[in-house]
């Protein structure tokens, strides 16, 4: 195991407090043979389509409680519509003392995502009236497969549960879930709930670190902050890190990650993880890794700024994706990289009209200390083609115009290769992130053109998504690359279905169904 700039990482460990060590409790989700009427739980979720078609089990409930639900649906009260939820407090008839009906719908128009959405609403609105261990009936729906059904019923409860709380020292008004059961009344399908029940753990665990560490404030997030948790997940998962520090950056002559950090305080941190599943194909990820944007000399307004602590997402989506690829173990070779620094304004900050150096030996003209994401990249680009990875995708919250372009709602997509793109789109259809393919047209590569280097690393206000994307296109080579533009997609400012309010994880689920598909 390769490791350098350690003593910088045992220095850190020495008076930090240990992030991962203060994580919540994982939720238990256990898959049984079992009855809802008379399973130790608190609450049970019982879904209903439309059509009415009441379920074996939930005919079992309903008798139970003396036809208490048919009651509320010849009322009504119960229509089966998309994320209509009703509860129904049993009174001491059955052991659960709540039963909650779900509506899912439209038969044919139910997918795996509406599913998380629907028990991620559920799932919340049961926490806050104090329930701490909750039962959902599976294999109600008899049109999704198992195994997927389970993995979204897992990752749908695991993502919208989640909080961050970490630096709140009030008690919360009520508990944590600590327990899901997925339980079926016939047992038949056991083995492959469990299958899809672990696998949609693991993802979405995967998808809280990464939004733990992009809620995380910048004072206690910074690049070497990155650099530990990396290792952290390298070490219990026995994956390969290197971290790169200056004097290293210095020599393989990454004057994009040295530019950029060069007016901060904090030292940049260049991440290496390696998972090794095949010597027969391989994949890179490359992350974003801005601790914290301020903008640099060319300084962004102060509303919203803090919100840059987030310009890190990219990287903290790769790293725990990682950690969920480790322990799916696909046969595919991974390679994470992610330049982690700040970026500050100071005596000795970049300034606009600098010229620097990237790795691959391009020039690039500094007209804007903000679009210092792009510089970092070149870098991380540059380093992986040196590593002859045969095909790469990168994550970062590069631009507003994307976010002006897309919306909060989805993904900006660029690329290369058209049958990689498809592949990175099939994936996200199949995780439920949304993205969107944006044009790679010439044209446009005439905004990034300086007059004094090879290239500048803003081509202006128009196509400034594309543009950005298109500069980084000049450090990939010949290698199939795509390119996720997630600024707008990075947070959300309230609870929708399984994401919550702050940092949503994306693009972590996507990452991992990529790697696990290419390695099919
Ligand atoms: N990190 C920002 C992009 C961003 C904006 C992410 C909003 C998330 C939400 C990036 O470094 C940046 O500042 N980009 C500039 C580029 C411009 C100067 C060419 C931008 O989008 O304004
Ligand atoms: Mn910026
Ligand atoms: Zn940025």
């Amino acid at each position: 195991m390769a490791v350098t700039g350690l003593p910088e990482l045992a220095f850190n460990l020495s008076f930090r407090y240990d992030l991962w060590a203060e994580r919540r409790m994982e939720l238990e989700i256990n898959v049984v043979r079992g009855d809802p009427v008379t399973s130790r739980v608190d609450a049970v979720i019982i879904s209903i389509f439309e059509d009415m078609q009441r379920t074996e089990s939930l005919m079992r409930v309903d008798s139970a409680l003396g036809g208490a639900i048919s009651i509320l649906i010849n009322d009504g009260e119960i229509k089966g519509k998309m994320k209509d939820i009703t509860l129904v407090h049993t009174m001491g008839k059955i052991e659960p003392k709540k039963v909650v009906i779900a509506g899912l719908g439209k038969r044919d128009q139910l997918n795996v995502d509406k599913l998380r959405e629907v028990i991620a609403e559920a799932c919340r609105m049961l926490r806050k009236t104090g329930c701490t261990k909750i039962a959902i009936v599976a294999h109600d729906t008899d049109i999704l497969d198992p195994e997927q059904e389970a993995q979204a019923i897992a990752e749908g409860c695991i993502l919208g549960l989640y909080q961050f709380r970490r630096h709140i020292t009030k008690d919360p008004e009520y508990g944590e879930v600590q327990e899901l059961l997925i339980i079926e009344h016939d047992g038949s399908n056991v083995a492959s709930l469990e299958r899809g029940c672990r696998r949609g753990k693991i993802i979405a665990e995967a998808a809280n670190m990464a939004r733990d560490m992009a809620n995380e404030p910048a004072n206690k997030m910074t690049p070497s902050d990155m650099a530990r948790i990396a290792k952290d997940i390298a070490d219990n998962n026995g994956l390969e890190i290197t971290i790169l520090d200056r004097d290293r950056m210095r020599e393989l002559g990454m004057g994009g990650l040295l530019g950029v950090s060069q007016g901060s305080a904090e030292p940049p941190k260049f991440i290496v993880l390696n998972y090794k599943g095949d010597g027969n194909k391989n994949i890179g990820l490359i992350g974003k890794g801005l601790t914290f944007d301020s903008g640099g000399i060319s300084i962004k307004p102060s509303e919203n700024m803090g919100e840059m602590k987030g310009d890190m997402s990219g990287g903290a989506a790769v790293i725990a994706a990682m950690d969920a690829i480790a322990k799916l173990k696909p046969a595919i070779n991974v390679t994470a990289i992610i330049p982690a620094t700040e970026n500050l304004p100071s005596g000795t900050a970049l300034k606009p009209g600098d010229v620097i150096k990237a790795m691959n030996g391009k020039t690039i003209e500094v007209v804007n200390t903000d679009a210092e994401g792009r510089l970092i990249l070149a870098d991380a680009l540059s380093y992986a083609n040196t590593l002859g990875i045969s095909r790469v995708i990168d994550v970062a919250t590069l631009t507003g115009a994307c976010m002006v372009a897309l919306g909060t709602i989805c993904t900006g997509v660029f690329g290369n290769n058209q049958d990689f793109i498809d592949t990175v789109l099939k994936a996200s259809a199949e995780s439920g992130e949304k993205f969107w393919q944006m044009p790679m047209f010439e044209e446009y590569k005439e905004q990034n053109k300086s007059d004094v280097a090879d290239i500048k690393n803003s081509g202006g206000r128009y196509g400034g998504a594309i543009t950005a994307a298109q500069f980084l296109a000049e450090f990939v080579g010949d290698t199939p690359w795509v390119h996720l533009d997630i600024a707008g997609t990075m947070r959300i400012d309230k609870d929708q279905g399984y994401y919550v309010k702050g940092a949503t994880g994306v693009p972590v689920r996507t990452l991992v169904e990529l790697v696990c598909a290419i390695a099919q």
